[in-house]
């Protein structure tokens, strides 16, 4: 039978203990719980430019993990401004419609992912809108803002679809006339830069924009749901070389491509100042031809999207694409996938 005094000294040497481990358990806990509150409010401030986002911790339900590995990703939008690549000039014609809005924002949402890229956005109207004023400044894009009005006759009547008239052109050539009274050929400290049109209901990949950096004169590649196929493609020879194209839809033009499957070097658009989509006497499908010829040849063009075999950009409208039997005609692979 241990004696009353035993057991006091017993008590008297595990309490202290016992309440010395619970101390420093507690203050190993609460600077987590701390630092996790911290962040909440840190990102909140944060969010009209960057994320940051933080592997939570997983310590509040296993007391005892004391040590946590606190991974960080840091994602900024737009990416930071880099000096040594490229710029990417994307000129978006646009129109006032119902659905202008839903379509700017979604490109807009697209662009903030892709590093140096410079939106011209010009709007047929006789004056730049509050509407999208207000949307580029919020976007922290990096944007020029244009207008120039198509004249009525070009317009289209009511709800017919004349692809006679030219949709977008009169912009486009605003756009170009603005870079080249922006970055006169003589002008050595002007960044390299490519040149992209981008029209406003089309839906890019991220991959597509860095394809396209690297294009030295015209580069070239697929567009779906165009001209009643699944997809439009230049076709390559063996040697990388764009010799035809797959299309359907008048494949004698020229350049039989969309306007959303090529890009062009900003050097060659200051090298040949009077080259312009032409407004008149252009039949339909032969805008893109209109302004390509007057820059290369089909020999000069640089096939890219693992060449011209993979689909990076879609023609989207709202309406459902209307596609031919690809099977008869066989004129694209329908194992390519859109
Ligand atoms: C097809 C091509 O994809 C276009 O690049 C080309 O401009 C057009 O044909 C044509 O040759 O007319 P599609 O889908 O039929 O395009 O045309 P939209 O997407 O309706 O228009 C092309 C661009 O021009 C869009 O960004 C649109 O917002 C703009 N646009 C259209 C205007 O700025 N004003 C208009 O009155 C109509
Ligand atoms: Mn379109």
């Amino acid at each position: 039978m241990p004696k009353r005094r035993d057991i006091l000294a017993i008590v008297l040497i595990v309490l202290p203990w016992t309440l010395l481990i619970t101390v420093w358990h507690q203050s190993a806990i609460n600077p987590l719980l701390a630092a996790r509150k911290d962040d909440r409010h840190e990102s909140r401030r944060d969010s009209q430019n960057t994320f940051t986002l933080k592997k939570p911790c997983s310590s509040e339900n296993n007391k005892d993990i004391v040590e946590v590995v606190h991974t960080e990703y840091v994602y900024s939008r737009p990416p930071p401004w880099s000096d040594v690549i490229p710029t990417l000039h994307v000129i978006t014609p646009t129109y006032s419609r119902p659905v202008q809005k839903a379509e700017l924002t979604r490109l807009a949402n697209t662009f903030l992912h892709v590093p140096n890229l410079h939106w011209i956005l010009v709007e047929d109207s006789q004056r730049r809108t509050p509407l999208l004023t207000r949307l580029l400044r919020e976007t922290s894009l990096n944007y020029t803002h244009l207008n120039v009005e198509t004249p009525r006759n070009y317009k289209l009547r009511g709800d017919t679809r004349d692809p006679r008239i030219p949709r977008g052109t009169m912009q486009r050539n605003l756009a170009l006339r603005w870079l080249r009274e922006t970055f006169s050929s003589n002008n050595r400290h002007s960044q390299p830069g490519i040149v992209y049109f981008a029209d406003d209901d089309n839906t890019y990949s991220l991959e597509l924009f860095e394809e396209m950096r690297s294009t030295r004169k015209v580069s070239v590649w697929p567009v779906a749901f165009v001209g009643g196929l699944r997809y439009e493609s230049p076709q390559v020879n063996t040697l990388g070389k764009v010799y035809g194209w797959k299309t359907v839809f008048d494949p004698h033009r020229p350049f039989a491509i969309d306007m959303a499957g090529f890009a062009v070097n900003l050097r060659l658009i200051l090298f040949k100042p009077q080259a312009y989509f032409k407004l008149r006497g252009v039949k339909g499908g032969y805008q893109e031809s209109s302004l390509l010829r007057e820059l290369v040849t089909l020999n000069d063009l640089e096939p890219k999207a693992a060449n011209c075999t993979k689909v990076l950009v879609w023609h989207t409208r709202t309406e459902k694409p209307v596609l031919v039997n690809e099977g008869k005609k066989g004129f694209t692979d329908s194992n390519v996938e859109i």
